[in-house]
């Protein structure tokens, strides 16, 4: 089969990495791709959000099979314009993609059927949110209504703050169309927990839990990124936890979807908050999380593209979704500075790799035969082994081994979990 992943992160190279496992596979193609991704995919030139590119790509090379990572192109339509074409796709359509596209329509859903979730209020004009605000409690939570890169989210300890994020989103349009409306929300507190699942509309399989480390500095300090590292099983997913979950938020959701005639087919990813209400929805994403996915496909042990078709051909409830019983950690090498100014262009090097341990580059490009830095995150190194502890120590040993110009990581990665109890 010739299998084509748009995207060009670490988590489409996780995902690639998984696909590669697959005996049906030929040839895997990444649009773009990066410099390190070129090592498992033939990368081609062509970037995630060029909708006709891709078409125009995946037509002329006879793709049997495409995967969309990204938010954008699926918020855009990606999956809708392949299928139209008869392409067999993995990821949700534009009209299913909107319950991470639009925070408005993911609440007014999650109080339509009752899903747990913080309560919030909408607004489309600035006066009333800001009046509004002259009674909220603090800290409160403002969030840009469409896709931002994931900053479109600010907890503001005091109301002036609230109110100056208010203005930032929509007078300054801070980040653009995304702000035009705003959601105001209550503040939860409790640990997060990340849930990607499989499904194909009907049927819902979460896969193993994780824990994403968003703070750019030791001890959750510092400016929120991309994420600088997971670990799997999330300690905090217990039975418990997980049957809940299932019943009051997975099925509920995929249930609304399909009654909202907006089927969701693919990876649909549940953020989640473990009040002392129970858990609740931070946030929908309709796409497999990075650096969640560094965590968690590992960690599959049934054949990954199987598992995609019967997502796509709607036959999930007929398919085994088996996950090792190890633990993964995945830490994430940054460029210094990042989130905010950083170098590009410094040369990598990596020793040699030790225990179960993968490299997943998310920013780094190949000149001359050289990887060199491209972004802010540059690699993920993620570890597998039967106890959180050992995988810690060995994505660690490993991180350390990884050069270039100030290179940066957390170094506690875990810590967390493993204080709350992860074997
Ligand atoms: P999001 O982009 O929606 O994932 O939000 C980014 C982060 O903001 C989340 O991972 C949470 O840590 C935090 N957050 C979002 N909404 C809330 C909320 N209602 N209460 C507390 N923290 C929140
Ligand atoms: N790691 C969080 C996300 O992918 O949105």
């Amino acid at each position: 089969m010739k299998v084509m992943v748009v995207g060009g992160g670490g988590r489409e190279h996780a995902i690639i990495k998984g696909l590669k496992k697959s005996p049906k596979i030929d040839v895997i193609y990444a649009l773009p791709g990066n410099g390190g991704i070129a090592a498992d995919a033939e990368c081609v030139d062509i970037g995630a959000k060029d909708l006709d590119g891709i078409r125009d790509f995946a037509v002329r090379e006879g793709i049997d099979y495409a995967v969309v990572a990204p938010d954008d192109p699926l918020a855009m339509g990606a999956v809708d314009i392949l299928q139209a074409e008869g392409i067999r796709c993995f990821g949700p359509d534009k009209k299913a993609a909107v319950i991470e596209a639009s925070k408005v329509f993911s609440k007014d859903l999650m109080k339509k059927y009752g899903i747990p979730t913080a309560a919030y209020e909408v607004f489309e004009e600035m006066q009333p949110a800001l009046d509004y605000l002259d009674a909220a409690s603090v800290p409160a939570v403002v969030k840009a209504d469409g896709l931002a890169l994931g900053k479109g989210v600010i907890i503001a300890e005091t109301r002036e703050d609230a109110k100056a994020a208010v203005r930032s989103m929509m007078e300054e349009k801070k980040f653009g169309e995304s702000g035009s409306r705003v959601v105001i929300e209550e503040f939860l507190t409790g640990p997060e927990v990340s849930v990607l699942s499989f499904t194909d509309g009907h049927t819902v399989v979460p896969m193993i839990s994780s824990q994403d480390h968003k703070r750019a500095l030791d001890g959750d300090k510092g400016l929120n990124t991309g994420g600088m590292g997971t670990v799997a099983p999330n300690p905090y997913y217990t039975e418990e936890v997980a049957e809940r979950c299932m019943k009051e938020i997975f099925l509920p959701t995929i249930k609304a979807m399909q009654e909202e005639g907006r089927p969701f087919k693919g990876c649909l990813y549940f953020g989640l908050m473990i009040t002392d209400d129970g858990p609740k929805v931070i946030e929908y994403n309709c796409r497999f999380g990075d650096p969640e996915a560094q965590v968690v496909l590992p960690l599959l042990e049934s054949d990954l593209l199987t598992v995609m078709e019967a997502v796509t051909d709607e036959k999930l409830a007929e398919t085994e979704v088996k996950f090792s019983d190890s633990s993964a950690c995945c830490v994430v090498v940054a460029s210094g500075g990042y989130p905010q100014e950083y170098k590009k262009g410094c040369e990598i090097t990596m020793g040699e790799l030790t225990g179960k341990t993968e490299v997943f580059v998310a920013g780094a490009k190949l000149e001359d035969g050289k990887l060199l830095t491209s972004g802010g995150r540059v690699l993920g190194v993620t570890s597998v082994a039967p106890t959180l502890k050992e995988a810690i120590d060995t994505a660690y040993e490993n991180a350390a081994k990884i050069q270039f110009e100030n290179a940066y990581y957390r170094k506690d990665i875990g810590a967390r979990a493993l204080q709350a109890g992860s074997r």
